[in-house]
């Protein structure tokens, strides 16, 4: 099961020694399950779940859920390495899933869905993959960023990469 596997936990506590120092925003456990959770309410909402096993041939429901939850999961577990070395985390991101997901049974197709949609999630293109799209928008709406205490210094907010007004619904 990918959220005890050991190095993805390893992962996570890398990002928080970090952002102690930071006192930025937090990408623990916590931010990792609401873009999961938000991910798949993004496909799921239109009735889109049917396409995205179709077009990355899934086995079904199960493991189209499986893929999209593991994307939300990982999304963010190489920021501890933009934090020290200033590399892409997306990039870094992407690589280091590789290693965790076949540890959680994931098969080789899955694994390359997962590895890309977390590398677009913060390199966005015209020729993004459904679920980098998904994973974009699902970290965009995961926090209320107006209600946070860094919103006056944060980056993010002056580059509106993260608003209120990115809450559609
Ligand atoms: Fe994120």
């Amino acid at each position: 099961m990918l959220i005890k596997d050991s190095l993805f936990n390893d992962y996570i506590d890398k990002n928080l020694v970090e952002e102690k120092v930071t006192g930025i925003c937090k990408h623990d456990l916590s931010h990792h399950l609401d873009v999961a959770r938000i991910a798949y309410i993004l496909v799921l909402e239109p009735n889109d779940l049917n396409y995205f096993i179709r077009e990355n041939n899934l086995s079904g429901k199960l493991a189209a859920k499986e893929v999209i939850y593991a994307a939300g999961l990982l999304h963010d577990i190489g920021k501890w390495k933009e934090y020290s070395t200033g590399e892409d985390h997306a990039a870094f991101g992407s690589r280091i899933a590789r290693e965790i997901l076949p540890r959680a049974y994931f098969n080789n197709n899955e694994v390359d869905v997962i590895s890309r949609a977390i590398f677009e999630h913060s390199n966005i293109s015209r020729d993004m993959s459904f679920l980098g799209e998904r994973l974009h928008r699902a970290d965009n709406l995961s926090r209320v960023c107006s209600e946070c205490d860094q919103r006056f210094s944060c980056p993010k907010i002056r580059q509106q990469e993260v608003s209120v007004t990115a809450l559609e619904y």
